[in-house]
Parts: C-alpha cells; structure tokens; sequence
C-alpha cells in the first residue's frame, strides 16, 4: 500500500531523498543525479514548506543556514570529557604498555590520520542532529550548533535506521587545501586578512558569530569517534563503529583502516608519511587506538589521555624563528627578490635557513623586518615561506624595509615597469649578477646542457675573468691549463668540462633560443618558434608582426624576442656563437620521438578550467606523451598548466619558479611531434 500524497507525505519523501543526495555528493564524492535535478527536487520542497510552514521541522535540508547572527557562543559542558592523545617517539613503547596491561600478546589497531582541524563533539537524538561543540579545554566547549548544520557533509537526520536514543560523535572539522587556497584568494581580492593555515580557517569559521558566513566556508568533517551512547546494541570494534558511522551518513577519513601489533604500525605510519603531501587536507601525523571496544575499558585513563590511543607527530611544517638579514638578490632577468635570512631552524624535516619574499609588494604586505620573529613553513619539498610575523614580538626599534632604488650588484638604478610587481635592474648581461645567472641557465640541463658547470664553477670562471659571456665558453679549450688551474679543479676535471662543452655544440634551435634566456621565452615558446622559423637567420631577421604571428608567441614574448636580438650587447655575443664551427643549433632539429619531446618525463600540474578537453583527457594525452600528471606543485614540477580562473596555484607556481603554460601553449606542445 502506498501513502496517499499528502503535502506532509511528499514533503518526508523529498527530505530522505534530498539528505539520500547531499550524502552520495558531500561525503561519498560520488553523485547519483545532476545539480539540475538536485535543484528541482531542493526547490520543491522549498516551496511546499512555504506553501506549509507548520510542516517545517530542523532537520529539513532547507534548515541549514538559519539567518539571523549570534551574540556570542554558549558554553556547552561535555558530559564525557573529550580527551588530548599522548604524543609517542615509538609506537613499540606503546605497544608494549598496551599488551602488557591486557595481558594479551596480539593487538589490532585501528590507525587514522591525525587531522589538523578542529576537535567536535556532535549529539543526535533518535537520529536528529541536536547539537555541535567544540572542544574547549576538553571539559568546556562552545556551542556551534547553527554554524556546523551548515556544513553540508554533517547529516541533519541520520540515514538508515536503529538510531541510538542518544549518540555523540566526535570527529574533527577541517578545511581542505583547495577551499584554503581558495578562500584565501577570496580574502586577498577583497582586502581581508587571510588565514595562516587551514587549520585557523576551519577554527576561524567555525566559531563565527553569524553562521551565513561559516555556510559560505567549505568545511569538512571526519568522524572518529564517541562521546556518550545511549544505544540498544553497539558495535565491538573502532572499525565496526566506523562502519556504522558509514552507514548512518556520518562522514569518516578513507585513509583509516586497522593493522597488526608494531610492524603494522610502522607500516602505516610510513605509508601515510610518503602520502602526506598528496592528501587533500592537512594531518599533523597519525593515531592508532586499541580496535577491540571492550579492551579500551580494561585500559582505562591516565591524566588526560587514555591508555588505549597514540599519537605519532609527523615533523611540523611550520616554526618560529627570527629574521636575522633581508639581502636582496638579482635574478637571471633583473628581477631583484628580497629573501629573508633566518636564524636556522627545523621545519618538516629539514633545517630552513633562507627564505623568498618573493617581492617587494609582498614584503610590504607581510610587514616583515630584520629582527621580527616570523612563523615559517615548509610543506614537502615546496620551498620555506614566511607565513607571518608576530607583532607582539617585534622589538621597538625595528624599521622598515626601504625601497630599493639601485641593483645591489651593478648599482644601476632599477626600474618599476608599469602593472608590474616586479623591480628590475636593467643592465642585463651586464649586470654581474644577471649575467651569472644567465651563464648557469646557458649550460643548465634543459638548455645547453654543459654537465658539471654548475653555479661554482661558473663563478670561479667569472672571478678569474676566464670567461665574460657564454660564447666565451666555446673558447676554454684554448686554455686548459689555466682552466686546469682553477680552485679543486685539476686536468681531468677541466676535460671532462671541455668535453661537456664540445658536446653542447648539438644542441637544436629550440634549446638554444631558450638558452639564450631572453625574457618570456621558456621553453615551449622557443619550440614554437624553431618549428615555424627552422633557422636562426630567419627567426633573427622576422619583423614583430611575423614574430607575433607564429604560433603560441604572444605579443609581449614577441617584443621581447624582436628587442633582443637588435640590442648590439647581445648581438656581439649572439654573432660570435653563431660563428663557432660545428655547431647545430641554427636549425631546427628534424628528427623528433617522444624520448625527446619535452614533456617525456615531465612533471606537468593542471589548474583552472580547461576549454579544449576536460581535465580528464588532458591528463591522458599528456601522460601519452611521457608526463607525469600530478595534483601539487613542488619546485620538481617542469609545467604548470594553467585554464581559466587559475586561483593561487599560479602565484604558487611563479613563487617556486615553475614555468607556467597557458593552454594554447600546451595544446602547441602537444602537437610537437
Ligand atoms: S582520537 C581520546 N583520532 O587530536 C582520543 N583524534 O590530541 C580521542 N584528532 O583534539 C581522539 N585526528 O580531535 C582521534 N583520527 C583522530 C584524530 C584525532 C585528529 C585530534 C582530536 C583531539 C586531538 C587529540
């Protein structure tokens, strides 16, 4: 028999299906109907409860986001006090502990990792979400109820059915790289203070007053365990309940599972740490807790932490420290970065001694001086930050940062281009610094690829005036003794060097132009041009309008190019290089496999939406040409890919020098064949 549809009927029928939906989509990650259809079914329950208000209950999916702000957020004293985790060095310790006081030998740990969030605590009643709270000091909370009903993976109701009386889940809300990368953008653009790290953007919205903004906020939750229960059964294992918890709609971390006494253990935690840095969201580390409930009993409490759960810390990613110096330094195109010198400090593993300030617009905004203390970050192999200074550290006398007018190398005055961030000194090869730099990029593996001319011996070559420019290089083999002479180098070495040299004489059109370091020309743009130009004569002798017209070359990378080649300093060198016999690089190379294409072996980052393909396909066809498609950005990551609305992944990606292809660029090195 079906019910007859009633107003009340249908409106009961929308709810299990809507809240059936917001689960498949908000926690599952796997939508059954699309946004369309979602949409019908939400705006008709929309207006059936406006068409009957009495019918309106709070756990209706329209009840999310009430409207009105809060005064202040109520205390909520935790019946169960919500315990802290001893932090161990060595989970063997803990094991022993553990079967030491159960008198059992074999143990099974449920192992999670230890999300940077914010610890809840959330009460249903029969299955209706009643209230949400913080930890506090474990034993007060505050009342967070409006603000985390917004969060759409936290169910109002409770899916399926044998809902306890009473039940309080505890778990922990967090925000995701991608949503704090994104709200942070947002807070940037609109003037705001951004957040330091994910963690105080889900504490930050979480606890905001009016809970319209918090809904604005792409929190998330991770249940991970209980406070209270009033149940007529109950599971008898973590993993069990967590099952449960599936089934009820409660949000739970894929990564947890559970292991086998200490080499279990140690197995996850190295999984989890080789894993850290392509999770979606920040974990401090890892927790293993006892499986089996009823042994959690025998094991009890001490202090402030139960004997049944650890936690294993990963090393921090951030740390405090001072800046002792902020030195300038001059980059391979002018570019003068301020860097920030610390006194040295351990972060994520590694000890941080320097750190990019990127530029002087974002000294400026940073508000960083010598002497401040400033928390720094590290995140995998992405290079130290500076995240913040802490004012209340700053020491009275402290000034700022001026300006710098001169390049600190060549003392030319710098310039400021207009809708540019970036000062420059504008002395190119000429500047020493500049010209070092463009020496190191010549010979660099991408370019010329001279092997063992590195930064130091391109400086030793510099100081002992054996070379003032790369065509000079193509001369060394005139003198191999004086090369041969040079600090730790030795003759073998200086052949070897020789060889490396001689070798480069091989090197197509394509890595030469790039070689050359002109500004705006990476790689895929000196490609482009050595395919539509095939010899250097023409590319030389090619007027703006022909520059601009061949391939992916833009406007400004064209002026660049056209500039370049008619600036007499450069043409001297240019001129002597193209006069060296035997040598490849006035033409094109003709011979292409993949082996040489250059996205064989690269490591490429997608961002933005993409109009030629979908991401899925782009990431196919660029794998089928040898490259590595990843989600994060690292200072290994040869291209990043960018579409439209980019977000912070691009700021990201000039910061770490990673070279950035719009996707007209990279549709035109697809094509390379
Ligand atoms: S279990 C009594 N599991 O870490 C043990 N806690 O120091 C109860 N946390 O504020 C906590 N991820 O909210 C547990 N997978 C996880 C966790 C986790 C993060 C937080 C927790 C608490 C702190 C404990």
């Amino acid at each position: 028999m079906t019910d007859p549809v009633t107003p009340a009927n249908r409106i009961r029928a929308l709810r299990t299906t809507i809240s059936y939906h917001d689960h498949r989509y908000h926690v599952l990650d796997d939508p059954e109907i699309t946004d369309d259809t979602y949409d019908a079914l939400f705006q008709e329950l929309v207006a059936l409860e406006t068409a009957h208000p009495e019918l309106i209950t709070p756990d209706s999916p329209t009840q999310r986001v009430g409207s009105t702000p809060l005064d202040g957020l109520a205390k909520v004293i935790h019946r169960v006090a919500m315990l802290s985790i001893d932090t161990v060095t060595d989970v063997a310790e803990f094991h022993r502990r553990v079967t030491e006081a159960l008198g059992e030998p074999e143990i099974d740990y449920a192992a999670e990792p230890k999300i940077d969030g914010v610890a809840v605590s959330l009460t249903y009643h029969d299955g209706v979400l009643i209230q949400v709270a913080t930890r506090g000091d474990g034993r007060e909370g505050e009342d967070v109820t409006a603000q985390a009903r917004t969060i759409a993976s936290i169910p109002l109701r409770l899916l399926g059915e044998h809902h306890p009386q009473r039940l309080e889940v505890r778990g922990e809300v967090f925000m995701t790289l991608e949503s704090f990368d994104r709200c942070n953008a947002t807070a940037l653009a609109q003037g705001e203070k951004p957040f330091a790290n994910p963690r105080n953007a889900a504490a930050g919205s979480l606890r905001q007053l009016d809970p319209r903004v918090t809904a604005q906020r792409p929190l998330r939750l991770f249940c991970h365990g209980v406070g209270e229960v009033a149940a007529a059964a109950w599971p008898l294992t973590h993993a069990a309940m967590m099952a449960q918890f599936q089934q009820w709609g409660l949000p739970v971390c894929p990564e947890a599972t559970v292991v086998s006494g200490v080499a279990g253990c140690r197995d996850y935690y190295q999984q989890l740490a080789a894993k850290r840095d392509q999770l979606p969201y920040e974990i401090d580390g890892m927790v293993f807790k006892v499986n089996t409930l009823a042994w959690r009993e025998r094991l009890g409490f001490v202090a402030r932490a139960p004997r049944w759960a650890a936690a294993c810390k990963f090393p921090a990613r951030e740390a405090l420290t001072v800046i002792e110096a902020i030195d300038i330094q001059v980059g391979r195109t002018g570019t003068l970065t301020p860097v920030a010198r610390l006194t040295p400090v351990g972060v994520g593993g590694v000890t941080v001694t320097n750190a990019t300030l990127h530029n002087f617009e974002e000294l400026a905004r940073k508000d960083l001086r010598v002497g401040d203390t400033v928390r720094v970050r590290r995140a995998g192999d992405v290079i130290p930050e500076v995240v913040a200074m802490l004012p209340e550290r700053r020491p009275a006398d402290s000034l700022p940062v001026p300006l710098p007018t001169c390049c600190p190398v060549c003392q030319t005055p710098v310039q400021r281009s207009e809708g540019e961030v970036a000062i420059r000194c504008m002395e190119g090869f000429f500047c020493p610094a500049q010209l070092k730099e463009a020496i190191r990029h010549f010979a660099s593996r991408r370019a010329m690829q001279i092997e063992g001319l590195g930064d130091r011996l391109v400086t030793l070559l510099l100081e002992a005036e054996l070379i003032r420019n790369v065509a000079d290089l193509y001369q060394l083999h005139r003198i191999p003794d004086r090369l041969a002479a040079l600090e730790r180098m030795g003759t073998k070495s200086a052949d070897n060097l020789l060889a490396a040299i001689e070798e480069s004489r091989n090197r197509d059109l394509a890595r030469f132009l790039f070689a050359l370091g002109v500004r705006e020309v990476g790689e895929a743009t000196a490609a482009s041009l050595a395919r539509h130009f095939q010899t250097i004569d023409a590319l030389m002798a090619a007027s703006l309008t022909e520059l601009q017209g061949a391939g992916d070359v833009g406007p400004v990378a064209a002026d660049r190019i056209w500039h370049f080649f008619r600036e007499p300093r450069n043409r001297i060198v240019i001129d002597r290089l193209l006069a060296e016999p035997a040598t490849a690089w006035h033409q094109a190379a003709t011979r292409h496999t993949t082996d040489n294409h250059p996205l064989a072996g690269a490591t490429v980052v997608l961002t933005g939406t993409l109009t030629t393909w979908s991401r899925q396909e782009a990431k196919a066809r660029l794998e089928a040409l040898g490259a590595k498609v990843t989600g994060t950005l690292s200072s290994r990551t040869r291209f990043l890919i960018v579409g439209a609305s980019p977000g912070s992944k691009l700021t990201q990606a000039r910061s770490l020098g990673v070279e950035v292809l719009h996707e007209a660029e990279m549709m035109t090195l697809v094509n390379q064949t």
